[in-house]
């Protein structure tokens, strides 16, 4: 036990006795007599928010992360009152806290502890810049596993990991660097088959150390600002990130185009260059949506113009591209040109829109234009200037999308790689340096860009496409994983990072397939494209300077699995769709580790290689070259595999078979998985028939599809269609029920049933009660059925 003595010796300061409790509402207040002020806020029974004040005051409540459309209500909040305690109690919870030391322990309902504070909170004075250093030491359970954390490049588990958050521009950067692109401040603690999650929302750099330097110990500090953090209680996993995505808010649905294939490079031009790569991909009927121009496309690096030479009809251009389905993004940077001739600049400067050093002067900083000034979108009036400036781009010459790069924001040719410390924010009337608005510069920057994007994209939805990210930027925009590697150890980390960002909630990401520096081999390229089309956003992006990196790049075989993926890829569309409007609507990530999908069982708590893609699918990357297959770990149930519907029982390791044509993949026996046909691009033929794979499974399972018009706001008028299933099979029957919800109208009228591992021949076909012959569904084989969409109760017999 440290005593107080030798905290104060080591320059720390710690809260001692309670002195005063009042309650407001939900929020409860606990003071102490040298002047620490706990607030701790009741968000819901399993929900709260803990707050620490020096000196009696808190600072200003704001925050960048927090969604306003978060959920909050609790069913009950008692306090109680012991010589040496107040107890807190909820529906779910009881937080103990302790009246000498202001500590606290969160305990369930039967007094299994959950979370307990080691020293708890407490600071030290930070005499370099003011403030404090705010600390938190929480004692780590015994077997206690951590994840989460947004993009680290490490092994899922972080026990016995330090990192640290601060935006940064890390060109190639390794296996366990750290920090990277995104400021993701929340973990996920489990022990005892019980989670609970620990968001802590401050932007300065903040530090974690799970378990690292002292084995029983997890803490977590700031340079400055609040010790405020949220604590969300599971039991599962999945409730976790559930409520601190709930929390931290969704993203609205993306056009269904851009979960298509996004084919993008530093950089395609000229116009000729651009159209030319759209039409191979259409010639060697390789399906693709999106194609991107990186920073060339512009005049000097200049954002918001064009390089007249290179592309002389941007908005011919675009709108040829557009004639054969393709979607044209481009990118946008923070760094304005300092150039009197330039009128983004000229707006800028006479406004006083610029981030300024902190004795005055605008700051000054070189990226790809040369000497830049930066916007400071901290400022709300600055965001709204920045959303006016994609008019142009987006009305007029027809873009679809923003990528935002480098707004880190990313400095060259110093050795911090981002602005000095003493730079001013506004940081929403909030002023401070640029220690507090470091981290959500670049989420600002983003937002900005949806405001725009989808005012000049309106009645069509917006996408964006962000580099550098903090808590709460999937509201407004989706992610890469920045300047990657093409590196066999770079697909491991690639993997690794999707996963973890997708449960800390920021689903819509994906990583440059192939590697962006260095070139890939064709094998690694076409393992990566196997992985990266069950990544929600699927793009291949490299730096160019080493060859080409297009599908048809390699060699022949290697261009023809690439297809198939990609083709597999829009054949699923629905299927992650439907992904995606559960992690819009319920907060589910896209993506799952595998102990996300089975907590339960110790197996998973280490492993990192394979993932749920959805709901049913179970995906595992092949990681090194020459391999004919590889050892994996099957989760419990009953799995097919997808490639020979050959029936596994889980719960154990397997040795698979992948030659360079396969990836291992399985579906969770019962799933009913959805499909359209191959499309070059989304859209380009309306469906006819929705095709439903289905599992059999002696047991109940569910399954969903949700459709809409793929773009537009029909949807949130009720113009969606959501079918829901439920199959029930038995020994010698299989029942197919199918409820519809919404008042969307799909383009088919039919609907395909192809079954998988019936144990049966179909003798007797019943459609709504009714006994159908066999010729009249179309019985192809055994194996598959037409019904008419509308049908609501399938039952098959057989002997
Ligand atoms: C850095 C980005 O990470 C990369 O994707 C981009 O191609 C270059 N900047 C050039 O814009």
């Amino acid at each position: 036990m440290i005593t107080n003595t030798e905290l104060e010796y080591k320059g720390n300061l710690y809260p001692n006795d309670i002195i005063d409790f009042r309650r407001d509402a939900e929020k409860l207040y606990f003071t102490t007599s040298n002047g620490v002020v706990l607030e701790v806020s009741i968000l819901r029974d399993s929900a709260f928010r803990f707050r620490y004040a020096t000196e009696n005051i808190f600072e200003p409540d704001f925050s960048y992360a927090i969604s306003e459309s978060a959920s909050i209500g609790y069913n009950k909040l008692e306090v109680e009152e012991t010589v040496t305690e107040y107890l807190i109690i909820t529906a779910k919870l009881k937080i103990l806290v302790d009246k000498r030391t202001l500590r606290i322990q969160i305990s369930d309902l039967k007094g299994a502890i959950i979370n307990e504070d080691e020293l708890g909170f407490h600071w030290e004075e930070n005499y370099q810049f003011g403030g404090n250093t705010v600390k938190m030491s929480k004692i780590t359970q015994n077997a206690e596993s951590f994840y989460g954390m947004g993009d680290k490049a490490t092994h899922s588990n972080l026990k016995g990991k330090r990192v640290n958050n601060w935006v940064t521009d890390q060109y190639a950067f390794g296996k366990d660097q750290d920090p990277l692109y995104k400021a993701i401040p929340f973990y996920i603690g489990l022990h005892n088959n019980s989670a609970y999650g620990i968001f802590f929302d401050n932007t300065f750099r903040t530090q974690f150390d799970f378990a690292h330097e002292r084995r029983n110990v997890t803490s977590f500090w700031a340079d400055g600002g609040e010790m405020n953090y949220y604590f969300f209680y599971g039991p599962k996993i999945a409730e976790v990130v559930n409520s601190y995505t709930d929390l931290t808010g969704t993203p609205e649905l993306p056009p269904m185009w851009t979960l298509g294939f996004h084919q993008s490079k530093w950089s395609y031009y000229p116009e000729n260059r651009v159209l030319e790569i759209a039409k191979k991909f259409r010639d060697l009927r390789i399906p693709c949506d999106g194609i991107y121009l990186d920073i060339d496309y512009m005049e000097g690096f200049r954002c918001f113009t064009w390089n007249k030479e290179y592309f002389p009809d941007p908005k011919k251009m675009v709108q040829d591209l557009r004639n054969d389905g393709f979607k044209t993004i481009a990118i946008i940077d923070p760094g304005i040109k300092i150039d009197k001739d330039y009128w983004v600049y000229q707006e800028a400067k006479d406004n006083d829109y610029f981030c300024k050093r902190g004795d005055g002067p605008a700051m000054r900083g070189k990226v790809w234009p040369g000497e830049c000034n930066f916007p400071d979108f901290t400022n709300p009036e600055v965001r709204e200037w920045w959303a006016g400036l994609y008019k142009e781009l987006i009305a007029e010459i027809g873009i679809k999308g923003v990528w935002n790069d480098m707004n880190e924001p990313a400095v060259m040719e110093v050795p911090t790689k981002t602005f000095p410390l003493d730079v001013r924010h506004d940081y929403d009337g909030h002023p401070c340096s640029h220690r507090k608005a470091h981290n959500v510069y670049g989420t600002q920057m983003a937002r900005a860009t949806y405001e725009g994007v989808k005012k000049f994209s309106f009645p069509k939805r917006p996408f964006v496409i962000t580099r550098a990210a903090y808590s709460g930027a999937q509201r407004f925009t989706s992610t890469w994983t920045g300047d990657n590697v093409a590196t066999w150890e770079h697909l491991w980390i690639a993997n690794v990072q999707i996963q973890r960002m997708c449960i800390s909630g920021m689903s819509f990401v994906g990583s440059d397939i192939g590697g962006f520096a260095e070139q890939p081999s064709g094998e690694l390229f076409a393992r990566w494209i196997q992985l990266g089309v069950f990544h929600p956003f699927c793009r291949v992006h490299s730096s160019g300077d080493h060859g080409d990196q297009e599908p048809w790049s390699f060699d022949d075989e290697v261009t023809d699995i690439v297809r198939s993926y990609i083709e597999l890829r829009y054949q699923l569309l629905p299927y992650l769709y439907t992904m995606f409007y559960r992690y819009t609507k319920e907060n589910v990530p896209m993506i799952k580790p595998l102990v996300h999908f089975d907590q339960e069982d110790h197996q998973t708590h280490f492993r990192t290689d394979e993932f749920i893609f959805g709901e049913q699918i179970l995906v595992c990357p092949v990681q090194e070259p020459n391999a004919q297959g590889r050892r994996m770990y099957i989760p419990r149930g009953t799995w097919y595999n997808y490639w020979t519907d050959e029936v596994l029982l889980g719960g154990m390791e397997k040795w698979v078979v992948a030659r360079l044509d396969k990836i291992p993949l399985f579906i969770k026996e019962g799933a009913m998985i959805p499909k359209y046909p191959v499309q070059q691009y989304v859209g380009e033929i309306e469906v006819e028939e929705l095709i439903m794979e289905v599992y059999y499974k002696n047991g109940v399972e569910r399954s969903s599809v949700y459709e809409d018009g793929q773009d537009g706001y029909d949807y949130k008028k009720g113009r969606y269609s959501l079918r829901n299933y439920k199959l029930t099979g038995r020994e010698n029957e299989l029942i197919i029920q199918q409820y519809k919800g919404g008042s969307y109208i799909s383009s088919y009228e039919t609907i395909k049933l192809n079954f998988h591992g019936l144990p049966f021949t179909i003798s007797t076909i019943e459609v709504d009660h009714v006994q159908v012959s066999l010729k009249e569904v179309q019985l192809k084989g055994n194996s598959s059925i037409v019904l008419d969409k509308g049908f609501s109760n399938l039952h098959i017999s057989g002997f």
